[in-house]
């Protein structure tokens, strides 16, 4: 026995020799090729490969004239440049960029296309029968809602697999910056305010997208938490901050999810264009974290094309033939250093190498769509929160069989917000098809009032306010529509039970606001909720609020007057499909808030920080004297004066009432945490602790077990407690439990020490919270750490050049 199992473990060492071998020849080949190629190079191809071949899209001319010259798409001058232009475009229609290709070098273009909800290129072809929709999976605020990092890798992977057979090399996603305050417009394509659920769901993305032999850029890296003159905000933070919320979900998916490349934000960080920080894109993404691949600016992020490669930028994109010009004459003149462009051309050309254009691998341009309308069917379900659920009003009891669908976006669902996340999709189920399909009835005068509706307030509005979503599809108008309570009556009497939908878009490029119609509802929202529900009362029926949601809107107000209140965000192409599965009961919703929803707007630690100011003295020329524009220079700042208190660091720390805490969510059924055990109540270097979970309820369902820490106080100041771990249980039975078993480490415990660039676990008594939610917590337990733990020394980055007033306990 014992020579058997000696055997095997030199089987094992010979085999893990040979892969080791083998991984180190592939990587010295892989490198030597680089050489090879670099030193083929002309200065000129350097240049050409690290600036992007521009980006064009069919808009109208008086659109384009309002775009910088990256969008123009008009001659250089330099022929065969423009000829390698128009052929590297043709590759894939509707892709956000390429990079440039050089076939008599072996160097292929990289098809780059957006993400993150999906891969967005163009569904029709000049001259082509054939259609290229893609698939429309459920928005990154309700993929980390479900806290089930299996789940977003089996999404990625179906995303991945229409990436690598439409012929695109690399997604523009996932989008992973921190959810700061409720009205950043892009928050809808972002996960969760809390940076472990962040950096979990996006390494799980990235995995699962690349486990098809494609790349992913991660982004908007970093602190890009608005959408207000995003081009120029000068975002004033703390190192501690940035470390801890807006680096880390960041850290965890380069260190887990290896990207093959990092998109950077517009915006500028402490001072500096974070596409032309070398202590954002060297020291702390290359030199801390150890990423391997290449860094892309954003969409004409930045301003110094030499200060972009100097600090890491590899690629400019969308890119403009003047840069490399730039580029080429910063060389001669000596102000960039050959070797810097090389260094840059390396990291390009090592990622191509991976790249299935690069590979020639055949394309079929047939994705399973099918199969990834059930993938996006079943996770939409997962991340669906029931926020109110009196009497088991929810699932539909038997009794029920036809249904009266309120609000304009029953009858047109949400799927997605709007701008480069805005995926092309053949369809969207309605509210109202999902409920035919599963077999209801709905009311057809109903249906024919809210679509009239529709048409005409479509045909009165000039067209959406919000540049990027006119060209990139149209918004579902606000309700507008007062409904006549003798409708209301009328309908209690026909139907069984009412489904009243509030909808709201968001997009890219603005922000939203803390205004009726947006983050708080309209009058003729809160009118229908309260008539619709007293008709359905007084009937002896139940009204259920929808909220087909781009992010958190005010709810604390109205909650309590229908019977139960299901948000199930933007939830991708089967939308009322999943809707109607969770509504009736076929799916147990187990998804849980991964971001808070404040009372009042007012309520949130950055309200008064959002989204900033102008820059004193600045000259405002934004068109109307708003001091707004979208695509305009205006210099503006915000600083995070709330530091590390964001989301539930804020409102559990100073104890602020909120209408639904982080980690919220209800359930079907009902479960019991017991038998808590750590294996040590002194720390050395992990703690690990098992808690079993009991379904008590009658139906089978799935829970979320949040774990949180609280540290002992200390030299630094430290939020009440943080989200340390999480786990999901499978589908347990009634009567069934699951063990779950935490592991926490020193990193998580401990916080950025500013003055040592270190991050510390503090001496002294910890507590674990075993949590149904951040303010449910079921069982605790303590341990001891006895010295102070240094969990790693980093570079120091990223300071600030001001004194920020921050918040205190
Ligand atoms: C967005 C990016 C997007 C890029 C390409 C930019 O405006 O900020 O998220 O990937 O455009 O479309």
């Amino acid at each position: 026995m014992e020579t058997k199992i000696r055997n095997r473990v030199s089987q094992l060492f010979f085999f893990a020799a040979l892969l080791l071998l083998n991984f180190s020849c592939t990587t010295s080949t892989e490198e030597t090729k680089v050489q090879q190629i670099l030193e083929s190079m002309s200065l000129k191809q350097k240049a050409e490969l690290v600036v992007g071949t521009g980006m064009y899209f069919p808009m109208p001319d008086s659109i384009r004239a309002m775009l910088p010259p990256a969008f123009g798409g008009e001659s250089t001058g330099d022929t065969l440049y423009d000829q390698m232009v128009d052929r590297v475009r043709s590759y894939l229609p509707g892709a956000a960029g390429n990079s440039a290709e050089f076939p008599e070098l072996g160097i292929t273009s990289q098809v780059l296309a957006d993400g993150p909800a999906g891969l967005r290129i163009s569904p029709t072809r000049e001259g082509d029968p054939n259609t290229y929709y893609c698939t429309a999976f459920p928005i990154g605020t309700l993929l980390a809602s479900s806290w089930d990092t299996e789940l977003i890798e089996q999404v990625g992977q179906a995303m991945g697999e229409e990436v690598l057979e439409y012929g695109a090399d690399v997604i523009l996603g996932p989008a992973l910056n921190i959810q700061r305050d409720p009205l950043c417009g892009r928050n809808f394509e972002y996960y969760s305010e809390d940076p472990l659920v962040t950096g979990k769901m996006a390494a799980a993305m990235v995995k699962g997208i690349q486990s098809n032999g494609v790349g992913t850029s991660i982004k908007h890296f970093a602190a890009n938490n608005q959408e207000t003159n995003r081009l120029t905000v000068n975002t004033i933070v703390s190192e501690r901050a940035l470390r801890e919320l807006y680096l880390k979900g960041f850290e965890i998916a380069v260190k887990e999810g290896k990207p093959w490349t990092v998109m950077s934000s517009y915006n500028k960080i402490n001072g500096t264009y974070a596409s032309e920080s070398y202590d954002l894109l060297t020291k702390v993404l290359r030199d801390d974290w150890g990423f391997d691949g290449y860094v892309m600016t954003d969409w004409t992020g930045g301003s110094d094309r030499v200060a972009q490669m100097k600090a890491g930028n590899d690629m400019i994109q969308p890119g403009s033939y003047e840069y490399i010009t730039t580029l080429i004459d910063a060389v001669e003149n000596g102000t960039l250093d050959e070797s810097v462009l090389d260094t840059n051309v390396k990291r390009i050309l090592t990622v191509m190498m991976r790249t299935p254009r690069y590979k020639h691998l055949e394309i079929s341009g047939k994705p399973e769509l099918k199969a990834h309308a059930r993938v996006t069917y079943k996770a939409a379900t997962d991340g669906m929160v029931l926020l109110e659920n009196r009497d088991q009003t929810l699932p539909f009891s038997g009794n029920i069989k036809k249904v009266a669908a309120f609000g304009n976006t029953s009858y047109e669902f949400i799927s997605g917000g709007t701008g480069s996340g805005d995926v092309n999709e053949a369809y969207t189920i309605s509210l109202i098809q999902g409920l035919e399909t599963a077999g209801y009835e709905f009311n057809a005068t109903l249906k024919e009032l809210y679509e009239t509706y529709i048409r005409n307030a479509r045909a009165a509005h000039q067209g959406p306010q919000n540049m990027l979503a006119s060209i990139m599809g149209g918004m579902v108008p606000v309700e507008e529509m007062p409904l006549d309570p003798a409708v209301a009556k009328e309908m209690a009497e026909a139907m069984d039970i009412a489904l009243i939908t509030i909808g709201r878009n968001a997009g890219e490029g603005y922000d939203r606001e803390a205004a009726e119609g947006d983050f708080y509802l309209t009058g003729t929202e809160k009118n229908l909720i309260r008539d619709v529900s007293q008709a359905f009362h007084d009937a002896g029926k139940k009204a259920v609020v929808i909220l087909n949601v781009a992010g958190v809107v005010e709810t604390a107000s109205w909650s309590q007057i229908p019977d139960a209140v299901l948000c199930v965000w933007q939830p991708g192409q089967e939308a009322g499909n999943s809707v109607m599965d969770v509504v009736s009961g076929k799916v147990n919703p187990s998804g849980k808030l991964a971001v808070s929803f404040p009372v009042l707007y007012d309520d949130t630690p950055t309200a008064k920080n959002f989204p900033g100011h102008a820059v004193e003295g600045a000259v405002d020329d934004t068109p109307d004297g708003s001091g707004f524009s979208f695509m305009q220079r205006t210099p503006w700042e915000v600083v995070y004066e709330e530091d590390i208190f964001v989301g539930y660091r804020y409102y559990n720390t100073f104890d602020v009432p909120v209408a639904y805490e982080f980690g919220y969510g209800k359930s079907y059924t009902t479960f019991q945490y017991g038998n808590l055990s750590l294996d040590s109540e002194k720390f050395e270097d992990q703690v690990t602790a098992t808690i079993d979970v009991t379904n008590t309820g009658t139906v089978a369902g799935r829970e979320v077990v949040q774990v949180y820490a609280s540290a002992p106080e200390g030299r630094l100041e430290k939020p009440d407690e943080v989200l340390v771990a999480f786990g999901k249980t499978g589908l347990l039975e009634p009567g069934q439990s699951e063990t779950l078993t935490f592991t926490i480490d020193a990193s998580v415990l401990s916080s950025f020490d500013e003055e040592n660039s270190s991050w510390l676990a503090e001496a002294g008594t910890y507590t674990l919270k075993f949590g149904a939610s951040s303010r449910d917590i079921r069982e605790e337990a303590n341990f001891t750490m006895e010295k102070d733990i240094t969990a790693g020394t980093v570079s120091r980055a990223l300071v600030p050049q001001q004194e920020i007033a921050t918040l205190h306990k």
